[in-house]
């Protein structure tokens, strides 16, 4: 397969993402996108011939080699067993996979029964920085790996899908602390055995989103199958744009991670500028605008490998498959039981 037929369920922030990162490779070809909203200006902005209310027409009418899910987590079963049952080969699920792991294991089955290969969005796993510091860690810079800090943090999701546990599966953990989640696993080349977790629990209990039905904070003690400890922590009390941060440790070494506020340029403005960085509303005075954010984040490096991957007939990478999905989900619900029960969570 020479070029790809792109398919997109989505038209807002994620599909976005996805858009942006796949104009940048000549092997695809944007063809199609299913949306309930947004379909003129994203189908416009990126080129795409087609548009569809109904993503079951767009599967039945177009000839789809690779698809991007990039809807509201409640929403991932239903779409992403339709694509499979509807023959589309190949599939991008946006995070986390699902809201509950029957949904996660029900899409795993349908996708296998189906011969499709199910890909996971962890696009952390991509970034340039985090790569760079695997390669470093791996080549034993470091030393021995001992103990890993992260965290994903701003002040609110933009969706208001994200904002209701109902839709969403949970608040800030499941929605950005499934990205240092997965982390973990990755840089530790393990499984997770055990979880602490503490968070707020929806409404009035929230630090400050009371409008919220999910926790607007969250935090987990990790140990992992290896025995490295690490820090998970995701929260929406966060101003001054998207905060992900990484600490590594190691015998003989650290590593600092800054993924979104680590620009090489600083900006003074009296009276502000378009945009800096995600989620920042604000652009005066000092500020790091990032260089190109769908990079950094490691978007357009996710988008590559998942074409390389359809084009090619290859296995995605460790950390991007429908079970990597599936378990960084284990972990989340984990950390939400341990919360709960005010007890120490054993996976393993
Ligand atoms: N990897 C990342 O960093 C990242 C960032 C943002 C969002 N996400 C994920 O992407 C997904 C979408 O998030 P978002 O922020 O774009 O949400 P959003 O609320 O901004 O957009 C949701 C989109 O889904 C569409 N939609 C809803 N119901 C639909 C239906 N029945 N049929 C077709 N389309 C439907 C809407 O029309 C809209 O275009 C979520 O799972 C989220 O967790 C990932």
């Amino acid at each position: 397969m020479e070029q790809l037929n792109i398919g997109i369920v989505g038209s807002q922030f994620a599909a976005g993402l996805h858009a942006e990162s796949y104009k940048r490779f000549p092997q695809v070809k944007m063809q199609a996108v299913a949306a309930l909203d947004n379909l003129r200006e994203f189908s416009s902005k990126y080129n795409i011939p087609n548009t569809y209310k109904d993503y079951n027409e767009m599967f039945e009418k177009e000839n789809i080699n690779l698809l991007s899910v990039c809807v509201p987590n409640f929403l991932h079963k239903k779409i992403v067993i339709a694509a499979a049952e509807a023959g589309i080969k190949n599939i991008i699920c946006e995070k986390p996979i699902a809201t509950n792991i029957s949904d996660a294991q029900a899409m795993i089955d349908v996708c296998k029964k189906n011969n499709v290969r199910l890909m996971y969005a962890e696009d952390w796993l991509f970034a340039p920085a985090i790569v760079r510091a695997k390669e470093i860690l791996d080549e034993g810079g470091i030393g021995k790996l001992l103990y890993i800090k992260a965290k994903e943090s701003h002040q609110g999701s933009h969706s208001i899908y994200a904002q209701k546990k109902e839709y969403c599966g949970g608040g800030t953990m499941i929605h950005l602390g499934i990205h240092p989640v997965a982390f973990v696993s990755f840089l530790a080349g393990c499984d997770v055995q055990e979880v602490m977790g503490m968070a707020t629990n929806g409404g009035e209990t929230n630090l400050k989103h009371h409008d919220y039905t999910g926790e607007d904070w969250a935090a987990a003690l990790i140990t992992m199958e290896n025995g490295v400890k690490a820090f998970v922590e995701a929260n929406y009390i966060t101003h001054g744009g998207m905060d992900d941060k990484i600490e590594i440790y190691g015998t003989d070494g650290n590593i600092h991670i800054d993924l979104t506020k680590g620009s090489p340029i600083d900006v003074y403005s009296r009276h502000g500028y378009g945009y800096a960085i995600e989620k920042t509303d604000f652009t005066h005075g000092w500020t790091k605008p990032a260089v190109d954010e769908f990079m950094s984040l490691g978007y357009v490096k996710e988008l590559e490998h998942f074409i390389d991957c359809a084009i090619n007939n290859k296995e995605p990478n460790l950390g991007t498959k429908g079970e990597d999905g599936l378990k960084a989900l284990e972990v989340v619900l984990a950390i939400y039981k341990s919360a709960e029960s005010g007890k120490l969570v054993k996976l393993k």
